[in-house]
């Protein structure tokens, strides 16, 4: 029972501690704090679970992305959505990119890959995919196009360890896939983000770019960050790894009731996962329409939270409307109305590995009752 009956939103997944302290003992003992044995031993865990040749552990989701924007040698603009966290876009000005706003597709949330090939310029060098809340893009689609244009294809997979694309591991696309272990995120290690890669000479600059770009010598041969997982997040991160199928496992099960239960209000829809792909459920949305249900999704946000149901409106504000992009934006007014839309009537509900039914049930009361 969470502190007095309050449903959080959310709730990290985490493994027994005396197992990961039996583990982290050794690393005391033996002094090798940080990027060592049990980072090793993570990757490979990582790369047997999803099949990709090469998996390259880094401090977190932001630092894997901005280093894989650096080690590609990305240039000019890359095209990007907008209804996403703005760390995606934040990895894309920290390398003086020039982010190319992209709407969503109203179903999936994802970027709408059909309306891509009109923002492709001269300057274009990659586009940057993101797995809304674990569902896959449209993968085929997307490389596809990258191949036309002899530009680089990269995701924010933050959400999507575990995440399939007709029946492959989200981690095996594009130019390299970045993901987290916040604690918000599927599993977690305190902190902590994966770059994964089929594409070896990546692999090697990732490697040396995590470590400042030192190749052992403190003669930098490239412009790195201290972008290293420590020993104490890779343990709780491998731990974790044996907790990930059920966790998903779980999520689907409370989605369906979820599903079932919400899909009988008027003016309430759901997030399309396209048939054949699986998601991750990092977090679970409805659409309100406020005019069919009663209410919109921020009356509905604090209705709940009345209640002791914490909610999130949520990708919100979208990246195009917050503060420090306004500069970047100038150019796309009026041309991110999903983005807007969605943003305007999106609503996460509480959902976390070992929430009981019951929980479920009492947030669909609650929806129920309130406009
Ligand atoms: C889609 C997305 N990308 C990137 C991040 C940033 O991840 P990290 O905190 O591991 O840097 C998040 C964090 O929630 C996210 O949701």
């Amino acid at each position: 029972m969470e502190k007095n009956g309050l449903i959080p939103i959310n709730k990290p997944t985490v493994p027994d501690l005396k197992c990961i302290l039996e583990e982290y003992q050794e690393v005391f003992d033996n002094g090798m704090l940080t990027n060592h044995k049990y980072v090793g031993m993570f990757e490979e865990r990582l790369k047997e679970y999803l099949g990709v040749r090469n998996v390259v552990c880094v401090s977190c989701c932001t630092s894997g992305l901005m280093l894989v924007a650096k080690c590609l040698g990305l240039t000019g603009e890359v095209i990007v959505p907008s209804f996403t966290f703005p760390a995606t876009v934040h990895s894309l000005i920290w390398n003086n990119l020039t982010p190319v706003f992209i709407d969503c597709n109203p179903e999936t949330f994802n970027l709408d890959v059909d309306e891509i090939e009109k923002k492709i310029t001269k300057r274009t060098s990659a586009i940057l995919g993101v797995y809304i809340f674990g569902n896959p893009p449209e993968m085929d689609k997307l490389e596809n196009l990258v191949h036309k244009h002899q530009i680089n294809l990269i995701f924010d997979s933050a959400h999507a360890l575990g995440s399939q694309f007709k029946g492959k591991f989200a981690g095996n696309f594009g130019d390299a896939e970045v993901f987290s272990l916040a604690p918000t995120k599927i599993i977690t290690s305190g902190e902590g983000g994966i770059v994964t890669t089929n594409n070896d000479d990546l692999a090697k600059k990732l490697k040396l770019a995590r470590n400042y770009g030192n190749p052992g010598n403190y003669d930098c041969c490239l412009l790195g960050l201290n972008a290293r997982m420590n020993e104490l997040s890779a343990i709780m991160g491998l731990k974790s790894m044996d907790l990930l199928e059920d966790s998903i496992a779980r999520r689907h099960n409370l989605v369906n009731l979820y599903k079932t239960e919400l899909g009988k209000i008027e003016g309430i829809n759901f997030q399309r996962i396209r048939k054949g792909n699986r998601s991750t459920f990092n977090y679970f949305s409805i659409l309100i329409d406020s005019e069919k249900f009663g209410m919109d999704n921020k009356e509905l946000h604090l209705a709940l939270e009345k209640k002791g149901i914490m909610t999130r409106v949520y990708f919100y504000p979208p990246v195009h409307r917050q503060k420090v992009y306004k500069k970047y934006y100038y150019r796309y007014k009026n041309s991110l109305s999903w983005t807007d839309k969605i943003a305007d009537s999106i609503l996460c509900l509480p959902l976390y590995s070992d929430m009981g039914e019951e929980r479920v049930l009492r947030v669909c009361e609650a929806i129920k009752d309130s406009p």
